[in-house]
């Protein structure tokens, strides 16, 4: 799960998908990470837990870091959150980017769409609500259709 900042959006994602995971008992690794790293180190954004908390997912735990290019190597699908990040995940990862491997989030509710999730850390708090259910809807959407290929 990557956006930009791994403070807003991306967290939401990997602690919203990590709890679904358990839920259906799969064995999948799901981390989260920024591109741009200005929020190395930090605690997702206070909305985020906020938002996260109100739905009975505890991301407070969670600490910010950079997309690697290595991610590639470790990661079997590599969510963005929107067009600027893989612009940026394809600068990182240079001769890694790997095509197969990478998708909008979104398209995973809306196929083929290449959607942006939009980024809740230039509005005020309510957009974090609209963001979480966004996300909460593609992660069930991402275990359905995973579930619907093993057919
Ligand atoms: P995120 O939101 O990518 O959803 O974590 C952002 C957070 C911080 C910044 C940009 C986006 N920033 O430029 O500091």
């Amino acid at each position: 799960m990557v956006c930009l900042g791994n403070i807003c959006r991306s967290p939401l994602a990997e602690g919203i998908l990590q709890q679904k995971v358990a839920t259906h008992n799969l064995n999948w690794v799901v981390e989260s990470a920024g591109t741009n790293g200005f929020h190395v180190g930090e605690a997702p954004h206070k909305f985020s837990q906020k938002v996260a908390k109100k739905y009975g997912v505890d991301i407070s735990k969670q600490i910010s870091r950079q997309f690697f290019a290595t991610d590639f190597d470790n990661f079997d699908k590599i969510y963005v959150m929107a067009k600027d990040v893989l612009d940026d995940v394809k600068k990182i990862a240079g001769n890694k980017f790997d095509e197969n491997k990478i998708d909008y989030f979104l398209n995973e509710l809306n196929e083929n769409t290449n959607e942006n999730v939009p980024d809740p850390w230039y509005g005020n708090e309510d957009g974090y609500e609209i963001v979480y259910k966004l996300i909460d809807n593609t992660c069930d959407a991402i275990i359905k259709n995973f579930k619907a290929s093993k057919k």
